[in-house]
């Protein structure tokens, strides 16, 4: 491995090296001229042959091209150094998982690293070497499109879940990349692309952990993000990029762009030229160009000019070879893929299995006034737009397609063996404002007694580039639901979206809410397991469902301010941190979700009520299952650090556990409580804990009062 780096690091130009360290679409360096290429990446103006040495490409169709494109380069590049081939598997290649945003609701690592391990093997097959996942920024906009790629606003959730993610992948055979490096997800009003402006400290404590446990988990790659962080853009920040990255947690894969984001200094403000921008880029030890040409077109000559020494160079390009050696690529350039045994691994009945059984623990019920689940045997109909969507597969579906998706009318049809009227009432784009389908719609269900409303966002309404100002349940599907109330249904509303949406509007005129987020390629069959009953809904929320848009951005581990509003009604506002026409709190709070039996949870213990440094505590608390079948309760553990030199939220999510209960079943759920755990950026900037009292919480959600005082001495 190492010879054969050095030998080719010592015969090629500075010219070869640049276009080593550049990733264009395959497109380019295959079949379309460069002038052809529009959006972000523009004509890149690479010559023939700059085409023939470029390091690796992105966005294929999958393995028929991937073999096309190796042999085409190979032929073509002079040292013979195979491409990688990287691709946006973010949650399925083929087999389409729930989004990232729904995984993480079922606060279940296990099967997080399962899904990833199955959509790795299935990448392989179809040409790809390396995913451009996880995507683990910490989000608290609901805004913001890219939170369905997320798990949500807590950063010790989102670590678990991104290891699992790398775990996932490294285990199917994949290498992984972890993005997008950093604070990406502070988008100021949740506006795609959009200014960030993030503490030192808060970066440390809410924005950087997720990241930095993928890089310590072994993420092969990281990827540095489009925005403007803190008056620079990230990939000038050499604090982050150099200091944090390499020096402080001793990353040393490749460090890769996020899509011309290295040329878009310029339009930040921020640098003149490309020449600047490839200096400035390489200078920060970003080894991989995404989609512009500043390396191409300036490196060789900032190399000549004695502006960029060349050993600078020869470590990014060690850095890309050994990613390729790491991926096989040399002994075997084709990697894994095998056209012919991915037509019976794509989509195979495993496969499917294991989409359904995600999606089943991804959705989450967040009303239900005894409606759920449905009796097989009693009558119900269909409406809603989505009552029939075969694109419930979330935006960064790969190769997913709606056409291998199952729709709820599909599940449901065939788990009850009958068909099912289904009347559509209005369309699902975001942006339609016809209702004039809704009385046909009412005519058409006016037999049954009770209606499952299928209703949302459509998939391409949330992911890149689709930030929402306004995140309500659409007027017509509103109005849809709330005549179909008004007519006397009984109304369980299914609801699809890639992220929170505001669902006040409808909350009243539905007997049941279901959120099935966009469920995957077995959507259907999950949610008609949930709703017959067959599944229990286990999930909880990961994000913060505001009542009101204007509440973004809304979390959980938020501070008390000054003026808190206690109690949190609309008639105590006055001179009070507050809204004139909302209540504070979110209309769903992080860590919620209901089942299909009760709970009571009582009696919180500590195994002491003081705890000393390197000590641990033990807290107990008794969960029942006071209903009549038998069920998953997810028990949260969260404290709060009540007087420290900076202040501290009012809960911080320490640990979870999932119990199953048989009906009115009692037991004892004991967490493990360590100083360790107690720790922070102090004021002097020393990540340690402080003396003093905590409130250490058990409960549901994040919004449980349940709580034991425990003093920390020092
Ligand atoms: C996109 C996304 C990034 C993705 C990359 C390659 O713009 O920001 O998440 O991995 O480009 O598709």
């Amino acid at each position: 491995m190492t010879e054969r780096i050095e030998k080719l690091i010592e015969e090629m130009s500075l010219e070869e090296k640049a276009r080593q360290l550049t990733q264009v679409n395959a497109k380019i360096v295959y079949t379309a001229t460069t002038a052809a290429i529009t959006g972000t990446g523009g004509a890149m103006g690479l010559s023939e042959e700059d085409k023939a040495g470029i390091g690796s490409v992105l966005n294929f169709s999958g393995a028929d091209e991937e073999k096309a494109v190796q042999d085409d380069h190979l032929s073509k590049d002079p040292h013979k150094i195979p491409l990688i081939f990287m691709q946006d598997v973010i949650h399925g290649c083929h087999t389409i998982f729930p989004v990232p945003l729904a995984l993480g609701c079922s606060f279940d690592e296990a099967l997080a690293e399962e899904c990833a391990e199955m959509s790795a093997v299935e990448s392989r097959l179809n040409g790809v070497q390396l995913t451009f996942s996880p995507m683990v920024d910490l989000v608290r906009d609901a805004r913001w499109g890219r939170v369905m790629e997320s798990t949500g606003e807590d950063p010790y959730l989102n670590g678990l879940m991104g290891k699992a993610f790398v775990r996932g992948y490294h285990k199917g055979g994949m290498l992984c990349c972890v993005k997008h490096f950093a604070a990406y997800g502070a988008a100021e009003a949740g506006r795609e692309y959009n200014t960030t402006d993030v503490s030192e400290r808060n970066l440390k404590e809410y924005f950087l952990p997720a990241y930095r446990a993928c890089v310590e988990e072994g993420a092969d790659l990281v990827m540095s993000s489009f925005n403007l962080l803190n008056g620079i853009p990230l990939n000038g920040h050499k604090d982050l990029l150099v200091d944090t990255l390499r020096k402080e947690w001793g990353f040393d894969g490749v460090l890769i762009s996020d899509y011309a984001a290295v040329k878009e200094m310029i339009a930040h403000g921020y640098l003149e030229t490309m020449e600047e921008c490839a200096e400035t880029a390489i200078g920060n030890e970003l080894d991989m160009e995404m989609m512009s040409s500043a390396y191409v077109r300036h490196l060789p000559e900032l190399v000549k000019e004695g502006k960029v020494s060349e050993e600078r160079v020869n470590e990014s390009l060690r850095r890309v070879l050994e990613m390729k050696e790491k991926a096989g690529l040399f002994e075997c350039p084709y990697g894994d893929t095998d056209a012919e045994k991915a037509k019976d691994v794509n989509l195979s009945p495993a496969h499917r299995a294991l989409a359904r059984k995600a999606a089943v623990r991804s959705a989450v019920l967040l009303k239900n006034g005894g409606v759920l689940p449905l009796s097989a045997d009693r009558p119900f109909a269909l409406a809603g737009p989505f009552a029939e969507e075969k694109n419930i597969l979330g935006s960064w579906a790969c190769h997913g397609r709606p056409e291998d998706a199952v729709s709820v009318k599909e599940g449901l049809e065939a788990a009850l063996g009958r068909k099912l009227v289904s009347a559509k009432g209005c369309e699902g784009d975001i942006l339609a404002a016809d209702e004039s389908g809704i009385p046909a719609a009412l005519e058409a269900v006016k037999g049954f007694k009770t209606i499952v409303a299928c209703i949302g966002e459509p998939s391409a309404s949330s992911g890149e580039g689709a930030s929402r100002a306004d995140i309500r349940i659409p007027a017509p599907q509103a109005a849809l639901v709330k005549a179909l109330k008004e007519a006397g249904h009984t109304v369980a509303a299914v609801v699809f979206g890639g992220r929170p949406q505001v669902l006040s509007e409808i909350e009243p005129y539905c007997d049941a809410i279901l959120y099935a987020w966009q469920p995957g390629t077995e959507g259907g069959n999950a949610i008609a397991d949930l709703l017959l009953g067959k599944e229990e809904p286990t999930a909880r929320l990961t994000m913060s469902f505001p009542r009101k848009t204007g509440q973004c951005p809304i979390y959980y581990n938020c501070f008390n301010t000054g003026r808190p509003r206690i109690p949190d009604t609309l008639e105590n506002s006055n001179y009070i941190s507050s809204y004139r026409d909302t209540l504070n709190a979110p209309l769903y709070p992080f860590g919620y979700g209901l089942g299909y039996t009760d709970w009571e949870l009582k009696g919180v213990r500590l195994s002491s009520e003081k705890i000393v440094e390197g000590g641990r505590v033990t807290v107990s608390a008794l969960l029942k299952n006071t209903g009549k079948r038998a069920g998953s309760a997810l028990v949260q553990l969260y404290i709060r650090d009540r007087f420290a030199s900076v202040v501290r939220p009012l809960k911080e999510l320490k640990g979870f556990q999932r119990v199953s209960l048989a009906a009115g079943e009692e037991r004892e759920v004991c967490f493990d409580l360590s100083e360790e755990m107690l720790r922070f950026y102090t004021a002097s900037g020393e990540f340690a804990s402080e003396a003093g009292k905590f409130d250490v919480f058990v409960g549901l959600d994040s919004s449980t009062s349940l709580s034991a005082e425990l003093t920390l001495v020092k």
